[in-house]
């Protein structure tokens, strides 16, 4: 069953504000599978899930066309408002069906998103659009996450901890992906060819107001706010 809990106006500028980007760590890695398989020009790469285009606007700088898809149109119409790449194009849809024709996808990436998809729909799609040899890269850098500020890195990594703590509580389900590092989503993938990393820590430097922005993204974070 399709899950929408970022359908909001309110909810889809803070994103387009304040989420974070991939680290060049996870683009590196995602991009070493790529030249294994292709040679450069890259053709075409698929996000899904994009929500505001953080990861859609970096694939844009290897490959020559992007597409990002998102369920939601609140987060499509910000994600449309930033972008500055001419070949980056968006579209409304679910992960689950996505416009494009068969066998014609290089790259398909789903940037801490997959965990919303119907898992076995999605990667029946994934199957139909990339092409023979083409790379399926599901990610996500929550929730292994250090907080760096001047000397006190240490600290607000603890605090941020303890904050995710109390979130949890909050979560839907789904998110349980999250937790155990998509452990259930990678056994599901047909591929013989696969490989599941899961030390990349993801470190954010940002000033405190930026943190407190970069929270309130958390889906789980206004169902805390409203119990
Ligand atoms: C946590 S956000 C991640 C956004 C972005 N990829 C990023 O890196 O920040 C998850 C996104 O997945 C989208 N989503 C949830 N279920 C979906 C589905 N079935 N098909 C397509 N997008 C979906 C949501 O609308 C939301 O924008």
């Amino acid at each position: 069953m399709v899950t929408r809990q970022f359908e909001g106006k309110q909810q889809a500028s803070y994103y387009q504000k304040f989420r974070i980007d991939p680290s060049q760590e996870i683009i590196d890695l995602i991009f070493s599978y790529v030249d294994e398989r292709f040679s450069k020009p890259y053709g075409f790469a698929v996000d899904v899930g994009c929500g505001t285009g953080q990861n859609t606007r970096i694939l844009s700088q290897y490959i020559n066309k992007v597409l990002g898809t998102d369920i939601s149109e609140a987060q499509i119409e910000e994600a449309k408002k930033a972008t500055g790449s001419p070949n980056v194009t968006y579209s409304v849809c679910p992960a689950e069906e996505v416009p494009v024709g068969d066998a014609s996808v290089d790259l398909l990436t789903a940037s801490i998103s997959a965990h919303w998809f119907t898992i076995e729909p999605f990667l029946k799609e994934v199957d139909r659009i990339l092409k023979p040899g083409g790379c399926l890269a599901i990610f996500a850098y929550s929730p292994s996450i250090e907080v760096h500020y001047k000397d006190c890195s240490e600290q607000m990594t603890q605090v941020f901890a303890e904050m995710i703590d109390i979130l949890v509580p909050y979560e839907h389900e789904k998110a349980r992906h999250l937790w155990n590092g998509y452990k259930e989503m990678y056994e599901s993938i047909p591929y013989t060819d696969k490989r599941r990393i899961e030390n990349i820590v993801t470190k954010i430097r940002m000033p405190l107001s930026r943190l407190l922005g970069f929270i309130q993204t958390f889906p789980m974070f206004p169902i805390f706010l409203e119990t």
